[in-house]
């Protein structure tokens, strides 16, 4: 095998949805793709998403802003249309990035905050593989989708209950679309962040529960948006293609402990 073509995303295309900050873990993982080779398609809710790209060099570099909302269907179908159409036509990787999240002890915890978090962190998630799948089986070449789980596809964690849920439906919904196309060449995996310091963890990182999660850290460390750099272009090249339904947990070794 030449491993720099197996790992080289040169002449491909992707969609990374959530990726507004550059504070969050989507914009490096985007960032990673496109250095790798790939045009990037950035779809977010905020409108954020245009100065980024225009940051990034914009069209010129490679990278296209699409302001879409993930909840609602037509926002959702248009958005995805304008990015493939931007993309040149088609479509080799999408990546599911975008997420919210609601810390509130369960008993109390609002019906609206549930709905959206659900909303935005599974189902929608699902439409957009639906939306990759139709493209990439009528381009018969194939394709990569990679969802992001979390520590909590695994564990039950306390007070974000919707978040949790989520991605566990995350990781069960990663298995189950492989099991469908990784037939038609699409494979479809997870990467599950471990305790990774951005905005989302901001009002946790320095609690006595965020201090305890350090110290089960092997690493020592809670991770950075680059740590998940090297995962996502390995998931997104031809060097994983014979891995599908995966969960890879990137957590400097936390799940082991
Ligand atoms: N930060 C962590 O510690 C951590 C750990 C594990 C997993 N994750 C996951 O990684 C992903 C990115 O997290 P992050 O920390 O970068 O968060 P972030 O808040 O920086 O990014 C989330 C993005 O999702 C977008 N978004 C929200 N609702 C949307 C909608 N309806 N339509 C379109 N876009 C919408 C937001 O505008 C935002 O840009 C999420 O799925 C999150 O659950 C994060």
């Amino acid at each position: 095998m030449d491993i720099a073509k197996a790992f080289s995303l040169a002449g491909k295309t992707a969609i990374v949805t959530g990726a507004a900050k550059t504070t969050g873990l989507c914009y490096g993982m985007a960032t990673a793709l496109r250095d790798a080779g790939a045009k990037v398609a950035l779809l977010d809710v905020s409108d954020g998403i245009f100065p980024l790209a225009e940051s990034l060099g914009g069209a010129a570099n490679g990278y296209y802003a699409v302001k879409a909302d993930l909840c609602d269907q037509p926002s959702r179908e248009a958005g995805f249309a304008k990015a493939v159409e931007a993309l040149g036509g088609r479509l080799d990787i999408l990546l599911n990035g975008a997420g919210l999240q609601h810390r509130c002890d369960a008993i109390d915890f609002p019906a609206d905050k549930w709905n959206i978090i659900i909303n935005v962190n599974l189902s929608a998630m699902f439409y957009m593989c639906q939306l990759a799948a139709r493209v990439m089986r009528e381009q018969k070449e194939g394709g990569k989708i990679i969802n992001i789980a979390s520590m909590t596809s695994f564990m039950g964690s306390k007070r974000i209950p919707a978040y949790t849920a989520s991605k566990g439906g995350v990781m069960q919904l990663t298995k189950a679309l492989s099991n469908e196309w990784c037939g038609l060449g699409i494979n479809v995996n997870a990467i599950a962040p471990g305790y990774m310091d951005t905005e989302l963890t901001a009002n946790m990182i320095h609690t006595e529960q965020g201090k305890a999660h350090t110290a089960r850290i092997p690493a020592g460390r809670w991770g950075k948006s680059e740590d998940l750099q090297g995962a996502v272009v390995f998931l997104a090249s031809p060097a994983s293609d014979y891995v599908s339904g995966a969960i890879l947990p990137v957590d400097g070794g936390y799940l082991g402990m």
